[in-house]
């Protein structure tokens, strides 16, 4: 039976949704984040809770494959969705080629902001389009980096685009 909050409406619903592949089904309030379902009742704490008002990106998740900040998207929304997190985005072990970007190009120093910046970046390599350096700046600037600077954070991003280009090139036909 479904609890009433003091309007008399239902304040619980039952929640199922993908979670970097699995299904996930979990009772919630519908008052929650989607922040706070993932980090704080599914353990997923590669979501990052910083200002909690959609304005540093920390939270950021893909929601069927599109950037979105948890902290301010009730979890009753994501009924039915696919949602990854960071923790999705390495396979077997293995970092993915926009966590070895980031790497490589030093853009990571505290890691606060990196895993909203990989999945914003993997959104982008995954869309498939051409971004140019303005589009990626755009894209990539609802993100707050109190440390590496974002002049890193674009490059590992312009990498990342770069070599999944090459890789698609050098596919066979
Ligand atoms: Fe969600 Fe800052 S914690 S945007
Ligand atoms: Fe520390 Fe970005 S690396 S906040």
């Amino acid at each position: 039976m479904l609890t009433k909050n003091a309007a008399g409406v239902a304040a619980r619903k039952r929640l199922s949704m993908t979670v970097n592949g699995r299904a996930v089904e979990i009772e919630i309030d519908i008052r929650e984040s989607l922040l706070d379902v993932l980090r704080d009742r599914l353990q997923f704490t590669g979501v990052k809770q910083g200002c909690s008002v959609g304005e540093c990106g920390a939270c950021t998740v893909l929601l069927d494959g599109t950037p979105v900040n948890s902290c301010i998207y009730l979890a009753a929304w994501a009924h039915g969705k696919t949602v990854t997190t960071i923790e999705g985005i390495a396979q077997d072990g293995k970092l993915s080629p926009v966590q070895e970007a980031f790497v490589e190009e030093g853009a990571i120093q505290c890691g606060f902001c990196t895993p909203g910046l990989v999945l914003s970046t993997t959104a982008m390599v995954e869309s498939g389009h051409t971004y140019t350096h303005d589009e990626v700046r755009r894209e990539l600037s609802g993100h707050l980096c109190r440390c590496t600077g974002y002049q890193k954070i674009v490059e590992a991003a312009e990498r990342a685009l770069r070599d999944a280009e090459s890789a698609v090139d050098e596919s066979p036909v």
